[in-house]
Parts: structure tokens; sequence; C-alpha cells
């Protein structure tokens, strides 16, 4: 019989693995270093946050300046990137153009050094590239050229800015500020995990980051924002949503925006984040889209073993009725969570140990290679 340390843990469910003072996610609590993401949410924005992720410490006044003024001067894609992007197809997912043009500005970064400040100081970095990167896309693909970066605004007021190259109204800088904050930072999901695996063999923040938003991308992951507003947009009524999830459910289809490994009773961010969107659609009057949303949670939440919506599924809809195309969302998450990938990739490599887990082998036994005549 196997022993305890020889059975296979699929998906790593359970296992600790690795020591972390970014992050606290359980169902009764989500702590940022300490501090409630409810709190964080109501009193910070996501400058704030990143900062706290980065260099471990809310930033007072001054220390909150430079950290703006730092990601301000950092704006701005080199020609270099510019061209590359322009040569990328049409239809190419954003996160797939995110990933390629990260990786291409890494060939000219500003910063020098692998000491803790430069980290900190190319983690700044990278969250001013992935923001630039995903408006110059977006702009040229909607046959419009990439803008210059506007100085002294928040971070979600930039991004606002460079999309559409106007003055944000205020609800939607809010709004947008306030998925920044709830992404942020999540502890040993996919995408961080895998970028403290590529920490831990020493490789370099960029290419950590790079790796981290292909993990991202994927559907399981932050890729399910995309898909949760594809699924409600897919219906014309309340009634049609319902039918459907129904007849999903019972032939155990897996509902985009629910379940969580870590949350069986709900996902704080996704409670703070609903709250949002209601009053986002009364705003917008768009109660149609509350109701289908509605219509697909009700039967999932009341099942019998119940699974309730992760940030996801409400974030979909935030971002729709603020107007956002949804190849946008997922890059948008990952324009965030930039901050909590880069603090753990800082972490990792100040007490590194190499990530190697073992396998069990499940293949042929033993056997010799024949000659290939006998093959
Ligand atoms: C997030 C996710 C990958 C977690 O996976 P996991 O921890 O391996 O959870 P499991 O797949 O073991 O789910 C446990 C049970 O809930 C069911 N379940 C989980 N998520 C579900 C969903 N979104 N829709 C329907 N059923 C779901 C599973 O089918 C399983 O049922 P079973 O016990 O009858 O087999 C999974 O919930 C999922 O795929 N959700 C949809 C994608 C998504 O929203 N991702 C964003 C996560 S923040």
């Amino acid at each position: 019989m196997s022993s305890e340390s020889e059975i296979a843990k699929p998906g790593l469910e359970g296992v600790i693995a690795g020591e972390t003072a970014i992050c606290c996610v359980d169902q009764g609590k989500l702590l940022y270093r300490g501090y409630p993401i409810s709190e964080l949410a109501e009193k910070t924005a996501f400058s704030e946050v990143a900062h706290l992720l980065i260099y471990g410490e809310l930033p007072n006044a001054a220390q909150l300046k430079k950290f703006q003024d730092q990601l301000s001067a950092f704006h701005g894609l080199r020609p270099e990137v510019l061209s590359a992007l322009r040569t990328i197809p049409a239809d190419a997912p954003m996160m797939s153009v995110l990933r390629t043009c990260v990786s291409m500005a890494s060939h000219f970064d500003p910063v020098d050094g692998q000491e803790v400040e430069a980290l900190q100081r190319r983690a700044i970095w990278l969250l001013a590239v992935a923001s630039d990167v995903v408006a110059a896309r977006f702009r040229l693909l909607n046959g419009k050229e990439p803008i210059k970066p506007k100085p002294g605004v928040s971070h979600a007021h930039q991004m606002l800015y460079s999309f559409h190259g106007t003055e944000p109204d205020k609800l939607s800088v809010r709004l947008l500020d306030l998925t920044l904050v709830l992404y942020a930072e999540h502890d040993f999901n996919a995408s961080t995990f895998t970028n403290r695996v590529v920490a831990s063999t020493a490789s370099d923040m960029t290419s950590a980051t790079v790796s981290a938003i292909g993990a991202l991308k994927g559907p399981l992951h932050g890729g399910a924002n995309e898909e949760a507003i594809n699924l409600i947009l897919q219906f014309k009524s309340a009634q049609e949503a319902g039918v459907w999830v129904r007849d999903a459910l019972a032939k155990k289809g897996k509902i985009m925006g629910f379940g969580h490994r870590v949350y069986k009773n709900g996902d704080h961010r996704a409670v703070i984040l609903e709250g949002e969107m209601r009053k986002l659609a009364a705003v917008k009057g768009r109660q149609d889209l509350v109701a289908i949303y509605d219509a697909i949670k009700d039967p999932v939440v009341n099942k019998e073993h119940p699974i309730y919506p992760n940030v996801d599924y409400p974030c979909g809809l935030v971002y729709y009725l603020m107007g956002m195309p949804p190849d946008l969302y997922t890059p948008l998450f990952a324009c965030s969570r930039i901050a909590g990938w880069c603090a753990h990739y800082i972490e990792q490599i100040q007490n590194n140990r190499i990530y190697r887990p073992l396998s069990r082998y499940i293949g042929p036994p033993l056997r010799s290679v024949p000659p290939i005549e006998k093959r």
C-alpha cells in the first residue's frame, strides 16, 4: 500500500506548497498583508494596494506620490514594442498579445539590477507596460493610434483615458479601480504559483510574469470573467437562462464564473462586487441583464450542493455595463494581478528553494528497446 507521502494530489489540492506573508485566502477571510479586502475595497485605491503588495506596507502621502510618479514616468511604449504590436494578426486574443508584448518590452527594460529595490521598480514598470499594451492594442483594433499617457491621475483613470482618449466619468474610474483592488492578489492560485515556480529557478521577473499571463489566460482561471459575460449575453430572457442552467446542471456541465478551490461558501470579492454591479445596472437601466444574471445564479447556489459565484461572475457584468468589450476583461485582471505576481516573485527569491515535486509513475513496466524492424 502507498504511504500518505506516495499518494498523488491532483491539482495539488490541500497541499501547502510554501509560505507567504502577502495574502491569506480562506473561507473566513481574505487579507492582503493583514488588511481585510472589504476595508481595502472601501478605503484604498489600486496604487495604494499595489504599493502594499510590492513594498509590504500601505504608502503614506509622500510614498504614494513617489509610486504614482514612477508609474507615470514608466508609461509610454517603446517604438519597437509598438511596431511588434502592429504585426500581430487582428484576431489574436488580447491575452496572447499581452503575453507577447510584455515579453518584447523586456528587451528594453529600463530598470537595471536584481536587488530588491530594482525588482520593486521593475514591478511598477511592468504595471505600466501591461496597461499600455492593452490600451494600444485596443485603440489600434479600433482604427485609432495609441495616445500619450496622462500624468497625475489614478491608475484606473489613466487606463480608461488611454483606451478611449477622453476623460472617463467618475463612476467608471471608481468601479475599474475597485475591480483592480479585488483582482490584485490571491495567494497561491494557478498563475501566482506559475510565477513562483519560474522565480524558484532563479529566472527573471519578466519571464515569471509572462508565464503567469499564460496561466491566467485559461478559462478555468482568469479567462472566466470573459466566459461569464459571454454566458449571460447568450440569453434573450431570464426564463431562457433558467432553462439552460437547470439543464446544464443536470448534465453536470460547468457554469463559468462559479466555483472555487478554496471558497466553498462564497467568494468575499464576489459579494463586494455584486452589490456594485446591481447599483451600476440600475444607473444604466439594464435590469434585464441582472435578471439573467440572477436566473443563472439562483439554481446554482440553491442546489443540494451549492456552488457560489466567484469574483469573475459579477466582474464580467460590471465591465460589460461599463462599456468594455469582453476581450479586455482578462487582460484587465492581468494588469492588476501583476502587483501580486511581482510581490510573490520578490518573496520567493528572498527565501528560495527550487520547486521540484515528485510524480507517481503509471506508465508501462520496465521493457527493452526493440530493433526498429520489430516495432
Ligand atoms: C474554479 C474551479 C476550477 C475549481 O475547481 P476544483 O477546485 O477542482 O473544484 P471541483 O472541480 O473539484 O468541483 C467540486 C464539485 O463542484 C462542481 N463544480 C465546480 N465548479 C463548478 C461550476 N463552475 N459549475 C458546475 N459545477 C461545478 C464539480 O463538478 C464538482 O462536482 P462533483 O463533486 O459532483 O464532481 C472550478 O470551480 C471551475 O472550473 N469553475 C468554473 C471556472 C471559473 O469560474 N474559474 C474562475 C475561478 S476564480
